[in-house]
Order: structure tokens, then C-alpha cells, then sequence
């Protein structure tokens, strides 16, 4: 972090407080920190303690007399290489996420350029309530990065989600965001979301899966440098900006999306959770309801992954997910054998991790070997680990950079 430029922006909550520490473990590894507070933070710590931990002036009032020329949110916005918003409260997440800018801290924000970070601190009603999660995911569908707030007693004194994540883990995810894997020239195929099987007509079979993992995937792929081609299903949340999109809805359609895009690629990620049945004969029209039950015969849908494992050229890289329930360890490392793919990436079904939740604890293993874990995080910040460890363990081909002659 040696001469980073980091500015800090502190919301009204009570984590405020916790800034403090965030401020002087930033200064301590070296950065150039810089704080701007709401005005309701100053409520909580004053603008003096944060003056006297970065070393420099904080700001607060959009429109306080300056002693230089300039304005002042577009020069801090210019001077940041990283923003971190700890504590980000509900209210600043939700104006962040519509472009709000009525004060410093909102209008440093909508004049970014640079990566974002923010660590939510909240009561868990609030951090669960549905507004909030629709604007994190705005957010997230812009490019911001989250620190997932973690679980535990809160300052209102109930206990659940929604307690600003720690100093240490914020500084942790910043000091990745300088040096992260490298994917440049690399051709990423990413495929992410659900499948449906059609039943007959009207009906499908179909899960839970949101998109969310492997469009965090796709988005820092992109972000480190890769060309990235996305293959997704049905999804909940925005498709990422990539350099190309294909929208598929069964697994048969996933297939021959895949096996089409799979000899361009270097490294392909298979974040789909592919439906593993379909029905065995489909009904031409609507099944009528009738007074007995139906019985529904399924077979296996074509497996993608281990289709195009088969397939495979040295120099290409396979990555499968595997979501299992508890002690999926072996059937992890089964998978990699049976499948024939590089690296599997086994997430467990939890109310915080696997489908739908915005979090994510996974384990990749390469092969046999254990060779990641990345405890509670934000599917975001998984994707990243994920990657890096990818990028940092094998030798990806690239497309030659083009040399320039004058
Ligand atoms: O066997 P299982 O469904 O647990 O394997 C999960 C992995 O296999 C995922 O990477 C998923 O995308 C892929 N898969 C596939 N084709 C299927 C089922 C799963 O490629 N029919």
C-alpha cells in the first residue's frame, strides 16, 4: 500500500467509530489517506480525529470556503486510486446507487473514476430490507465492490447481519484490488445462471441459481484484462458489460453455445448451474390437470463440462463449480476426475453461501490439492480470489501483446 492514494469516506453510522481504526491501519502499511465524513458522521467522530489519524484536512461541506482554487469533489475524485466507504450506510448506498449528489461525500462519488469500494454497516432489518438490496445491486451491476458486512451483535443490540466488516478484512480487499492476478490477452469463456427443461408448453424445471457467481466471474475477468464471452441461462440480477453475451434458456441450448465458443477459449468457467435433468418426453402442448397425478420421467441432461473436458487442448484451462451440501470435499475432488476438468470450485448450501445469497465461502481445489479457501466473502470478492489464484498457479495462453514501431 506504500504511497497508495486511498480516500476514505465516512457515513453516519455508529461503525464510524471503526474508520478510526481503518484510517490508522491504512497509514500504517504506507498509503496517502485523505477522509471526507458526511455530515452525520461528524455526529458520531469528529472531523479532528480523522485529521489527526491521516495527517491531512477532512472535508465534509460541499460548499466550505476554500483557501485553494479548484473544486474540491473533482479534485479528491482525481486524487483517489481507491475510494473506500466505511462505514457506507443505508441511506448512502441507496443514494450512490441513483447518482445522488447533494453533498461532498455523495458528489466525490458520482465523480469517481476510479475502483469503489464500499463497506456497508447497518441493522440487519435494514441490511436485509429489499430496497437496500435492490440498490447493492445496482451498485454492483456499476462496478462497486463490496465488503460484505459480517453477522454478529449489533450496536442496536440485536444480533444477524449487517455489522460493518473489519478494518483488517477492508484493507485486506483493498491491498488485492493493487495487485491483482493478471488476465490480460487471456480469452475467458464464462457461463452463468440457471437452465430450464420444458415440461411441456408452459412448464419447466428449472433452480434457484441467480447469476450472481458467475457474473462476478465474467466482470472481474474483465476488469483484469481479459476478453470475456458469457454464456448465461436465466438470471435474477443485470448481465455485466462483456465483449460478448449469449442469452441461452435450456441446457441443450447451453451446450451448443458453449461447444461453439469453447475452441476460442483459454480458460472457460462453468458458474451455470446446468439443470442435471430434464423430462424424458416432452408434452407438445399443455398438460391438462386431471383428477390423478402425473408421474414425470427425467433423464440426464447432456453434461457440458465433461463434454468439453474431453475436448480440451493442452493449453486450454477448465473450471467447474460444484455445490454441494455439507462435506462436499470428496465429491469436489470426484468431480475433477470424473469431469476431467483443471480446477473445481465447491461452494456448500447455506442460508450465506451457494445459490441466491450475495456471499459466498468457496474452496478450489486443483486436481487433488486444496489450493484456495476463501472464508465468508462477497461473491464479488470470490471471484476475484478465485481468479487471481487461477492466473497466479497456470501458465494461461495469451494473445500476443501488438508491438508498436515508431
Ligand atoms: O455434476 P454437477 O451438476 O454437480 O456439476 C456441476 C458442474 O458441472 C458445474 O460447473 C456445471 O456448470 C457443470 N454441469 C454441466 N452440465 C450439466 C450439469 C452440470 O456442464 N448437465
Amino acid at each position: 500500500m506504500k504511497e497508495k492514494k486511498i480516500l476514505c469516506i465516512v457515513t453516519g453510522g455508529i461503525a464510524a467509530y471503526k474508520a478510526a481504526f481503518l484510517v490508522r491501519l491504512l497509514k500504517q502499511r504506507g498509503a496517502l489517506v485523505r477522509v471526507v465524513m458526511s455530515k452525520a458522521a461528524t455526529e458520531f467522530v469528529t472531523p479532528l480525529t480523522f485529521e489527526v489519524l491521516s495527517g491531512n484536512p477532512v472535508s465534509w461541506d460541499l460548499f466550505a470556503p476554500r483557501d485553494e482554487p479548484g473544486v474540491e469533489h473533482v479534485e479528491l475524485a482525481t486524487w483517489a486510486e481507491r475510494i473506500i466507504v466505511a462505514p457506507a450506510t443505508a441511506d448512502f448506498i441507496s443514494k450512490s446507487a441513483h447518482g445522488a449528489a447533494d453533498d461532498l461525500a455523495s458528489t466525490v462519488i458520482a465523480a469517481a473514476r476510479c475502483p469503489v469500494y464500499l463497506a456497508p454497516a447497518m441493522n440487519a432489518g435494514m441490511w436485509e430490507n429489499p430496497a437496500v438490496k435492490r440498490n447493492v445491486a445496482l451498485l454492483e451491476g456499476d462496478g462497486r465492490r463490496f465488503v460484505e458486512p459480517g453477522s454478529g451483535e449489533l450496536a442496536c443490540g440485536k444480533t444477524g447481519p449487517g455489522r460493518m466488516a473489519e478494518p483488517e478484512e477492508i484493507v485486506g480487499a483493498l491491498e488485492r484490488s493493487f495487485a491483482p492476478g493478471n488476465l490480460d490477452g487471456v480469452r475467458v469463456l464464462v457461463t452463468a445462471g440457471r437452465t430450464e427443461e420444458d415440461i411441456d408448453l408452459v412448464r419447466y424445471i428449472s433452480n434457484r441459481s441467480s447469476g450472481r457467481m458467475g457474473f462476478a466471474i465474467a466482470r472481474a475477468a474483465r476488469e483484469m484484462g481479459a476478453s470475456v464471452s458469457l454464456v448465461y441461462g436465466p438470471v435474477d440480477v443485470p448481465v455485466p458489460e462483456v465483449d460478448s453475451a449469449k442469452s441461452v434458456r435450456t441446457s441443450a441450448e447451453m451446450k451448443r453455445a458453449v461447444t461453439m465458443a469453447f475452441p476460442r477459449c483459454n480458460l472457460l468457467i462453468m458458474a451455470a448451474a446446468v439443470a442435471d435433468f430434464m423430462p424424458a418426453g416432452k408434452n407438445p402442448g399443455k398438460m391438462k390437470r386431471g383428477v390423478k397425478g402425473i408421474e414425470l420421467e427425467l433423464r440426464p441432461t447432456p453434461d457440458i463440462l465433461a463434454s468439453v473436458s474431453g475436448k480440451k487442448k493442452k493449453d486450454q484451462i477448465v473450471v467447474g463449480f460444484a455445490l454441494e451440501e455439507k462435506g462436499g470435499e470428496e465429491k469436489a475432488r470426484e468431480k475433477i476426475r470424473k469431469k476431467g476438468c483443471d480446477y473445481m470450485v465447491l461452494n456448500v448450501i447455506s442460508e450465506t453461501t451457494g445459490f441466491v445469497a450475495t456471499t459466498n465461502r468457496v474452496t478450489l481445489f486443483k486436481g487433488n490439492r486444496k489450493v484456495l479457501e476463501t472464508g465468508l466473502v462477497s461473491k464479488v470478492e470470490a471471484a476475484s480470489m478465485i481468479l487471481d489464484k487461477i492466473s497466479s498457479d497456470t501458465r494461461l495462453k495469451r494473445k500476443p501483446k501488438r508491438v508498436v514501431r515508431e
